[in-house]
């Protein structure tokens, strides 16, 4: 980054790069599960939901890559730690009953909760002190929010 990009910022580098970190290693592990969920739902409702959640993969990893390339104009590196530093990461396997569509929409809300929260957090929190990083997480947050908004609308179709 130059001179004045890193003169302007109110907050130590550091700090800016270990809460981008975290969100990074939040959105490729919400990649991954929209992927493995994609990939191992089934039944006859299963279609649908399938290409949705697979769309919704690419959607987070776009959001890792905006995520990753701030980091790299700060002087960083993406974390390879991906499971150590997130917050909102993937846990749950999927459920046993891969039929039970329910259930795999209700985790992947989960995890779009815990990302508004958390965008909600940063945003605030880089207001005043770094606004380029600040509206990239004000942008993610409208999409998290599109994103809840979108999968609660399932539920009731499945039951
Ligand atoms: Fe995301
Ligand atoms: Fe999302």
């Amino acid at each position: 980054m130059g001179q004045k990009g890193r003169e302007i910022l109110e907050i130590d580098v550091n700090e800016v790069i270990d809460d981008l970190n975290s969100a990074y290693a939040d959105e490729w592990l919400a990649h991954f599960q929209y992927f493995l969920f994609s990939q191992v739902i089934e039944g006859i409702n299963a279609e649908t939901l399938k290409k949705e959640l697979e769309q919704q993969s690419l959607d987070e990893l776009g959001h890792a890559k905006k995520l990753g390339d701030r980091i790299i104009q700060l002087g960083g590196t993406p974390t390879t730690k991906v499971t150590e530093v997130s917050t909102c990461g993937f846990t749950p396997p999927p459920p046993q009953d891969r039929s039970d569509l329910k259930k795999i929409v209700e985790l992947v809300i989960e995890g779009e909760r815990c990302a508004i929260e958390k965008y909600n957090r940063l945003a605030k929190k880089y207001h005043m002190k770094d606004l380029v990083t600040h509206e990239i997480f004000e942008d993610l947050l409208t999409d998290e929010v599109g994103d809840e908004e979108d999968w609660e609308s399932y539920l009731p179709g499945l039951g």
